[in-house]
């Protein structure tokens, strides 16, 4: 039987077990450039037995960021950097991944511990938003927006290309385009930001536009043995946003253009949401494995799914193919280990590179002094 830790292939790439260390935005990158604490960060989660590593989103485009200290990959000077990650990872037997993305109308943001709101453009650290329609987020977001001419449109589709292009010469092996958590994938989908009247407007299909087109161009110049696969903000639970079933439907129209797998989250195209579910365990899982049923295509799933019971039960039950973990994977290196013993694995430790493993397996000190917590018999 398939559980968390059974290897999980796509394409030519095969992951050691279902355990993601899902994309996490950091705040340390300086001119979009990544330093010695990402290659810190990813390489200590891929030696604690994660399969696949994601750095932060890393943005197409200097406006794409979330603030100025985010990481991107606009410039071929960004690859060096990246190349690093990508080597850690792979020298730990992870795989690295990246997410490649823009945050529209949500971007020029401080530092979330200096107050999680919008600079304005005019502040040196700020710049210009844009997306689909000049309409702001709200709330933390006030600024004016700047609406995407199809020139603009047609600059981003390369932009996102190029930016595939220097993923595989970094060395990354997985590549996700972000279209959730209101940033510009997830406007163009919701009827809550995208109000344009032109084709990448109005009805469903059309509202997918920018997303088919984005997919083509990156297909296109990304190897077909390497999967391609994106985050989709499936559920704006907002009665005038995304709709779960149009989420359904998306999925199966981005197969058609190269989906590998669909990494299911939420649009948040609204601080307004009804009954927000964030307080609940695995919330995503069911809308997951719909998708998965319904359309027949791997899928990926995240938040509150920390507990490795429930974890492992989402992979048994074949409700997703794989557990994104957030803040799990910021707060325990080894979450993996610690997964494997709690579920009574055989070998934990052989989760995590051999020449740590021998050492934690063969020299046993005295009872609970080995640095994990007691296991609950
Ligand atoms: C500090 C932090 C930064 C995040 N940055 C990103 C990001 O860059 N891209 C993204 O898709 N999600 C981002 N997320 C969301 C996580 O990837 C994850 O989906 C979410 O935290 C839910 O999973 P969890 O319950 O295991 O934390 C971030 C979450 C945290 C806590």
């Amino acid at each position: 039987m398939v559980d968390l830790f059974s290897p999980f292939t796509l394409k030519d790439v095969t992951l050691r077990n279902r355990i993601v260390m899902s994309p996490m935005t950091m705040y340390r990158a300086v001119d979009g450039h990544v330093s010695d604490y990402h290659v810190m960060l990813m390489g200590s989660r891929a030696a604690g037995g994660f399969s696949l590593v994601f750095p932060e989103q890393i943005a197409i485009l200097p406006d794409g960021r979330t603030g100025s200290c985010c990481a991107g990959i606009w410039d071929d000077k960004h690859i060096e950097g990246l190349s690093r990650i990508a080597a850690i990872i792979k020298s730990m037997g992870a795989v690295p991944a990246i997410q490649l993305g823009h945050t529209g109308r949500k971007g020029s943001e401080k530092k979330p511990w200096d107050g999680k709101t919008q600079l304005p453009p005019d502040h040196p650290d700020g710049w210009q938003v844009r997306a689909p329609s000049p309409l702001p987020y709200g709330g933390r977001y006030p600024y004016p927006v700047q609406e995407l001419s199809t020139e603009d449109i047609r600059d981003l589709h390369e932009a996102y290309a190029a930016a595939a292009k220097r993923a595989l010469e970094a060395g990354f092996e997985w590549l996700e385009m972000h279209f959730a958590h209101g940033y510009l994938g997830a406007s163009f989908f919701s009827p809550l930001a995208n109000q344009r009247q032109d084709a990448y407007g109005g009805n469903l299909a059309n509202r997918l536009r920018f997303h088919r087109e984005a997919m083509d161009a990156v297909r296109a110049v990304w190897p077909e043995r390497l999967p391609l696969t994106m985050r989709l903000g499936a559920d704006d639970f907002s009665p005038k946003g995304v709709q779960f079933e149009d989420a359904i439907w998306a999925v199966g129209e981005l197969r058609q253009h190269g989906l590998d797998l669909a990494d299911i989250s939420l649009g948040i195209n609204t601080d307004d949401m009804v009954d927000p579910p964030f307080d609940r365990e695995g919330f995503m899982v069911e809308r997951a494995s719909r998708i998965r049923r319904e359309i027949g295509i791997p899928v990926g799933v995240s938040w509150n799914l920390g507990v490795p019971q429930t974890a492992d039960r989402v992979i048994r039950e074949g409700s997703a193919d794989l557990i994104f973990l957030g803040r799990p994977a910021l707060a325990n290196p080894h979450w993996p280990v610690w997964a494997a013993r709690e579920l009574k694995h055989a070998d934990p430790f052989s989760l995590i590179p051999e020449d740590w493993a021998w050492w934690l397996r063969s020299r046993k000190g005295s009872r609970g002094s080995e640095g994990w917590p007691a296991i609950k018999e």
